[in-house]
């Protein structure tokens, strides 16, 4: 399969289904929200958290279109959290998504407010009335929960957590698995596994999904943090050193960049073999595994 076609439609798609959300949204009084939550909702992030959604349904014969919604909230639960990590009180950073980060543009007040509205609008989104076109009542109380879990204070909230407070100290593999897995990890791990959730996924799919889920999540923050040690700005969007400017928690710096990517290889190897129970229709998850290790953005 084509990997590079695959991400272009399914990106297509994943935009024009944010885009009907936001419609007429900056002719209210809360335009200046609408406008800085769209701003940094259509700088153009890589959707792979939708996208991951899309293809766990289709791996287990789903259909992918019933997972928009769910796949809409995903990206704006990311982009909150890339919103509020990029704040002075955070990460501190001026670049993101090739764009001057959303405080810079306007004001910190405002961008905690658009991430706190991103956030929200995405459980708005995954319990209104519509959803029960797409899956049975019960499915989205399930899949709810588990994205609440993955982006809360068992999931990524304590992952960023525990990011911060380890800033400028040593740590160790434990460590740093604890806080990847918690602040990247865990929102991909759900991506896929709810996407597989609602294509219908039969205990045995589902555990092979979440087993996927959870090495390439590990892996995704592992290149992330390969990416800001020799990355290209112009490509990646974002400005690479600020891990080391901030003394963060990073496999390259616990292991050296050698080590970090023989445990991402492995973590990516053992994720395709967690998809051996699937046919062809877990293809592009097994293309996106590789991309993860491979992709330069
Ligand atoms: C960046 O995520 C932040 C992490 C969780 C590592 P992405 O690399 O997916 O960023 P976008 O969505 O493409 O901008
Ligand atoms: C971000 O990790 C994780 C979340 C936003 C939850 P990083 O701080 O490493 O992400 P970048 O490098 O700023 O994108
Ligand atoms: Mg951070
Ligand atoms: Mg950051
Ligand atoms: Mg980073």
């Amino acid at each position: 399969m084509d990997l590079k076609s695959y991400l272009v439609e399914k990106r297509e798609t994943i935009d024009n289904a944010l885009k009907a959300y936001f419609e007429d949204s900056e002719k209210g009084p809360s335009r200046d929200l609408f406008r800085a939550m769209k701003y940094s909702l259509f700088a153009g992030g890589k959707r792979l958290r939708p996208i991951l959604c899309i293809a766990g349904a289709e791996a287990v014969g789903g259909d992918g279109g019933k997972v928009l919604p769910v796949a809409c909230a995903l990206e704006l639960i990311h982009t909150y959290s890339l919103i509020h990590d990029d704040l002075p009180l955070m990460d501190d950073d001026d670049l993101r998504r090739g764009v001057p980060t959303n405080h810079k543009v306007f004001g910190e007040a405002l961008a905690l407010l658009a991430g706190d509205g991103l956030l929200t609008e995405a459980f708005r989104i995954m319990s209104s009335d519509g959803i029960v076109q797409h899956m049975a009542p019960a499915t989205a109380l399930q899949v709810i929960n588990i994205i609440a879990t993955a982006a809360g204070c068992a999931g990524m909230v304590a992952g960023q957590v525990a990011d911060i407070q380890s800033e400028g100290k040593e740590a160790d593999l434990e460590l740093v698995e604890f806080i990847h897995r918690h602040k990247t990890g865990a929102l991909i791990s759900a991506s896929v596994k709810c996407g597989a959730m609602i294509g219908g996924g039969d205990m045995e799919a589902l555990s092979a999904i979440a087993l996927y889920g959870d090495n390439i999540g590990l892996a995704f923050q592992i290149s992330d943090d390969l990416l800001d040690l020799e990355g290209d700005p112009g490509v990646m969007g974002k400005e690479p050193g600020s891990d080391q400017k901030k003394g963060k928690v990073t496999y390259p710096g616990v292991l050296g960049a050698d080590e970090a990517r023989c445990i991402q290889e492995k973590l990516v190897r053992d994720a395709v073999t967690a998809l051996d129970v699937f046919d062809y229709r877990a293809d592009p998850l097994r293309e996106i595994a590789w991309y993860i290790i491979k992709r330069k953005k």
